[in-house]
């Protein structure tokens, strides 16, 4: 077996996250799994973590390279926010690894906003929320993370290698993918509990803000069919990024994508 999930509770540590996922050894996407299990009513807290993803899904339809060595987890999860602040889940997710990646590796990453935790400015870790809906009602939102762990960048297509980043490559030696996923779990588990609190946005958004690379960086913002340049100053209370463009307005940017300049 690839994937040892009694290794995974024994490097948690913790009798409060008892996950019992669903491992695969390969899968189109984990998130489309995830997301059905949930149509079948599956149980919120589920997980589903596969070996490797012959379509891993990025965002924008792009498609999220899966060999064999990554972490590739799905949660399915039910967080009592407004549709519109789902967004705040990506950010969370984000925290979540930078944290995991330091307490397994002790390496220190940054979150490029909305969902990359980035290892040098090369792009580690990938993060897709989605929502599931069904006439309308919302039925929970699926976190799907996939982290370069023990990946050789020669294992990449050569127009993703350059812009990406891997534990293996860093360290110069494998890292345990039951540690990384357990600690991973427990991390966001934490940060979920917040949301009982109601507190959830405003701290999430408080942690992103310590760990991010983004926040006073010249940017240059796609959004829809538009593109421009500005500075990226802060975000708002739903985890949107607020950009000061070059005549000085401040816009917000809801769903696009940025390179950082
Ligand atoms: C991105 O950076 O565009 C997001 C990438 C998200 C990839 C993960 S891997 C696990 C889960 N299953 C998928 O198909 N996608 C996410």
């Amino acid at each position: 077996m690839w994937f040892r999930v009694d290794k995974m509770l024994l490097e948690t540590g913790d009798d409060m996250i008892r996950p019992s996922p669903v491992v695969l050894d390969t899968t189109e996407s984990t998130n489309d799994v995830a997301k059905s299990l949930l149509l079948d009513r599956a149980d919120f807290g589920s997980v589903v973590i596969s070996r490797k993803q012959t379509s891993g899904r990025g965002r924008k339809g792009r498609l999220w390279q899966s060999p064999p060595g990554g972490l590739y987890m799905s949660l399915v999860l039910q967080p009592p926010l407004r549709p519109q602040s789902v967004a705040i889940l990506t950010l969370l997710a984000g925290c979540a690894v930078v944290d995991t990646i330091r307490r397994t590796t002790g390496l220190e990453t940054a979150l490029k906003w909305p969902n990359d935790v980035l290892l040098r400015e090369k792009k580690l870790c990938g993060i897709l929320c989605e929502l599931v809906t069904e006439s309308d009602t919302v039925l929970g939102v699926i976190m799907g993370i996939g982290i370069n762990v023990n990946i050789p960048l020669s294992r990449l297509p050569s127009d993703v290698r350059g812009r990406s980043a891997s534990l293996l490559e860093e360290l110069g030696h494998e890292t345990s993918l039951e540690r990384l996923a357990g600690v991973l779990l427990r991390a966001v588990h934490l940060r979920l509990e917040h949301v009982k609190s109601a507190e959830l946005p405003a701290q999430v958004i408080g942690e992103w803000k310590e760990r991010n690379c983004t926040l006073g960086r010249k940017v240059r913002v796609e959004e829809g069919t538009g593109v421009f340049v500005g500075v990226a100053v802060d975000l708002d209370p739903d985890g949107h990024l607020i950009v000061e463009a070059s005549d000085g307005r401040l816009l917000v940017v809801t769903s696009g994508e940025i390179d950082l300049l």
